[in-house]
């Protein structure tokens, strides 16, 4: 019998206990979004594995779960929680995770926070979610470990079974050597040998495999072949394999009722004005600020599109208690208000915030409401928001994306831009509004093939076969 066991820090949803009935909503992020897809896909057939687990910590106590545990097995896999300590899992989650790790490997040096607490807590949750999967580890299980907080992980199950076959996927980008080796030398070594304890790991684009693969050298001497090491006597390889997403989902999602009937109730109450849509978690590696810069400076630039367009900027709330975010929010609300108040006239305001989570089918008709997709991150490993605005859009529609950007290296036809370059970018929007319809077609249709083509489900294949093949490698050179 083979199990597919998925590991990542967040299960692909939380409680919310805070009103009088639990609700359950699904977690935010490209990371849950594309595998959640890649198993509502794949829930009925018969070609795949016997069993599928969700590894994850939860944002729930023992109680909910045993509570509520039957409304939240997923009908496509079972969950198994790992439950930590408050203060343990801040100083992994808020402290290592995301102020040493993010910050750094999305090129925020400046911003990066190296404290020891913080990394002994991140060692120990990796060993929580070991000493877990340890239990329950079968000797055919393929193992599959994601993202940056779970990096010492692989090693740690590497050791208590020697032959088990172990993958580790990184959703964000792995940074040149020159960034990674500010990470003090003991926490990077053992950052680096956890990864290895994989047989494979994979990124979204072939620069960040070789930024890794030139740090396996740098730090622990290790020699490269053709994107394969050897650590230990064993083959291990890094490739890339850039995620993609459920494509039918959002397809059909934009032929959906009540999805069309929210997009007229949009357009009509916009009265023929031009949408420009972004949605992002709030984040400072998503370049909000320099975006407002950007969008400023076309107001003020093309005064012609004054009250011809509307700008719906919706940030999804997002680790809400590390400062550097809640600083953000402050900063873009205050970027809001002053270009609303400087641009805006009785009957018009140029810029539309919200701060909340959206329902999947308003997210949609966003999408298929929006002329523009202003997606502009300072760094970004794949950016999935560019990818669902493609895929939901359904009659033309132009997408301006950052090129720092792992999206941006495939689809090509899209308008790209610098993020930091607010002139740049308000040329770009321009450019955008006035292109052609069948021009926007064309470029959808040649963004929409290569999407459709490489989903998901195609994302997860080809990681798995890869990750088959290099096993029985290692078997060859017993
Ligand atoms: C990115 C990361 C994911 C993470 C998601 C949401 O996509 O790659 O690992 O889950 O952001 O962030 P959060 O901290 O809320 O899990």
């Amino acid at each position: 019998m083979s199990r597919l066991v998925i590991i990542s820090n967040r299960l692909p949803f939380s409680l919310d206990t805070s009103g009088d009935k639990v609700q359950i909503r699904q977690s935010s992020g490209g990371l849950v979004s594309a595998l959640k897809g890649y198993f509502e896909q794949t829930g009925n057939k018969q070609n795949d594995f016997d069993e599928k687990i969700w590894v994850g910590s939860c944002d729930f106590s023992e109680d909910d779960w045993k509570e509520n545990k039957e409304s939240l097995q997923g009908a496509d896999f079972s969950i198994e929680p790992i439950f930590i300590e408050k203060e343990v899992y801040s100083d992994y989650y808020n402290g290592f995770s995301n102020s040493t790790i993010w910050p750094l490997f999305h090129y925020f040096p400046s911003m990066t926070e190296y404290k020891k607490q913080e990394f002994e807590a991140y060692y120990k949750v990796n060993q929580l979610f070991a000493d877990r999967i340890i239990e329950i580890m079968k000797p055919d299980d393929v193992i599959w470990v994601h993202d940056y907080q779970l990096m010492i992980l692989p090693q740690m199950l590497r050791q208590a079974n020697p032959e088990a076959t172990i993958g580790f996927f990184l959703h964000i980008p792995f940074p040149t050597y020159e960034i990674f080796r500010l990470i003090p030398r003991e926490w990077k070594t053992k950052i680096m040998e956890g990864l290895l304890g994989a047989d494979l790991v994979g990124f979204h684009t072939y620069d960040y495999a070789q930024y890794f693969i030139n740090s396996a050298k740098m730090i622990l001497s290790l020699e490269n072949q053709y994107n394969t090491l050897t650590y230990h006597n064993r083959l291990i390889r890094a490739d890339l394999f850039p995620i993609g997403i459920d494509f039918d989902k959002f397809k059909q999602a934009s032929e959906k009722e009540e999805v069309v009937a929210y997009k007229d109730e949009l357009l009509q109450s916009f009265g023929g004005k031009k949408i420009i849509f972004s949605v992002d978690r709030l984040d400072y590696t998503k370049g909000l600020t320099y975006r407002l810069q950007g969008f400023e400076n076309f107001l003020a630039k093309y005064p012609e599109w004054r009250e011809k367009i509307v700008f719906i900027l919706n940030i999804i709330p997002s680790r809400d208690s590390i400062p550097a975010y809640v600083d953000r929010k402050r900063i873009i609300e205050e970027m809001v208000s002053t270009i609303n108040g400087k641009y805006s006239s009785i009957q018009w305001q140029p810029i539309i915030y919200r701060y909340n989570h959206l329902p999947f089918d308003e997210l949609c008709g966003l999408y298929l409401a929006a002329d523009v997709a202003l997606i502009t991150p300072l760094r970004d490993g794949m950016n999935l928001v560019a990818k669902e605005y493609v895929a939901g859009s359904n009659n033309g529609g132009v997408l301006v994306l950052s090129e720092l950007t792992g999206a941006a290296s495939e689809l090509n036809e899209a308008c790209h831009v610098n993020p930091t370059d607010a002139e740049e970018m308000a040329d770009a929007i321009n450019t955008a509004l006035t292109m052609p319809l069948e021009e926007q077609k064309q470029r959808m249709q040649a963004m929409q093939k290569r999407l459709s083509d490489y989903n998901v489900v195609q994302w997860v294949n080809d990681f798995l076969e890869q990750l088959s093949r290099i096993k029985k490698e290692q078997e060859h050179l017993k």
